[in-house]
């Protein structure tokens, strides 16, 4: 392992040295300038499959001043890589992200286990099948060297799955999940897989937060792991609403983006019901407003994605988005999500 920094072990798991000795960043760690050092032991990242998300933490790692080596056997993905380092640099710079990194620290091969061989932790974006990432991590197993985590994107898949043809370490191969773009938005969800041992999602979890991220374990396998569930179960309503007739897709994204998504975005949806509870918290808040939520439990939708169904929310985003332009929106965004960032790493919140 190639660092100048002094060796470290994660606290608690008598491991070879690994990230996340150095100073943790905070938990908007993009957005809080000042030098996070690369984390001891960790000083070369392999990124397997380099489209959208591939690129974005590529583009991270090397800001956060680690080398990067990625792989791709997509005809020009190296040219596609370098310019999306090169057109995210600006941004990452601008958000505090940049410590001591540089874009020349980027090398590329065709061939993932050859990226893995070099590499002190793995980070795989390969296309989201079963077969494809089985076929990818068995590779990758048989190349790392031993005790080097291999983690995997994938929104929703198992890590045990993802593992099953993996002959020589499955004990390091777990689920490392980022949030669309993984540059700019803190979260990872950790998940091991049946096989995954303390020691990789330890190690997986001190690495993330010593690079800035928020990682959190989750503690069950569950197909699309947590975020994306919580998310799912309120698109669940969502649909459910429109297909009733009870709301327009307009008033929907109104009631959450001028509602409890502002709330949600500084506290979690358990916090903010304590604080709704005044000085009884939650407990409060579950005695008094718990029958009636699950009177509306009952009530709640289970829509099932018809043809007609979906042209209804297609035909009610456009509608509510007509003329505004959809990179310009995105950009647009991103920028507020920046500006939130930079606010919350400024407090001591949760
Ligand atoms: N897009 C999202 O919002 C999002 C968010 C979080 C996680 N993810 C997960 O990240 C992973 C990548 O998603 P994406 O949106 O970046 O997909 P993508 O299609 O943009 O990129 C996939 C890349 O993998 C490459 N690839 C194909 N076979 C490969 C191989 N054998 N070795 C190395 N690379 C290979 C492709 O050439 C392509 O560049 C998926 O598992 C996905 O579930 C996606």
């Amino acid at each position: 392992m190639s660092t100048d920094n002094a060796a470290h072990s994660v606290p608690g798991t008598g491991a070879d040295p690994v990230a996340g000795a150095g100073p943790a960043a905070s938990p908007g760690g993009d957005a809080v300038a000042g030098a996070v050092p690369a984390p001891a032991g960790i000083a070369r990242v392999a990124i397997v499959g380099t489209g959208v998300i591939g690129a974005s933490w590529a583009a991270h790692f090397l800001a956060r001043g680690l080398d990067v080596v990625a792989a791709d056997p997509a005809p020009g993905a190296e040219e596609r890589l370098r310019a999306d380092v090169a057109a995210l640099w600006p941004t990452l710079a601008g958000i505090g992200s940049v410590h001591a990194g540089s874009p020349d620290r980027l090398t590329f091969t065709a061939d993932a286990a050859e990226a893995a061989a070099d590499a002190d932790f793995v980070q795989e974006n390969g296309p989201e099948r079963e077969d494809v990432k089985r076929a990818l991590f068995a590779r990758l197993d048989a190349a790392a060297r031993p005790g080097v985590v291999l983690a995997s994107s994938s929104s929703g898949m198992a890590a045990t799955a993802i593992a099953r043809d993996c002959t020589a370490h499955p004990e390091r191969v777990l689920v490392g999940h980022p949030f669309n773009p993984p540059h700019l938005i803190p979260l990872v969800e950790v998940v091991p897989g049946k096989h995954t041992s303390e020691q990789a999602v330890r190690t997986a979890l001190a690495f993330y937060t010593a690079v800035g991220k928020k990682p959190i374990r989750v503690r069950r396998e569950l197909p699309g792991h947590l975020a994306n569930r919580l998310q799912a179960a309120l698109w669940r309503e969502a649909y459910s609403l429109v297909d009733r007739g009870a709301a327009t897709v307009a008033d929907i994204d109104t009631a959450i983006a001028y509602g409890p998504g502002l709330r949600w975005a500084i506290l979690g949806p358990f916090a903010n019901q304590h604080l709704s509870g005044g000085s009884g918290g939650i407990a409060h808040v579950l005695e008094h407003l718990g029958p009636p939520t699950e009177a509306w439990w009952r009530d709640l939708g289970d829509p099932s994605l018809t043809p007609e169904l979906a042209a209804k929310l297609v035909a009610g985003v456009d509608e509510a988005l007509a003329g505004i332009d959809h990179t310009a929106l995105a950009a647009r965004r991103d920028a507020l999500v920046r500006l939130l960032l930079a606010a919350k790493a400024d407090t001591d919140l949760p």
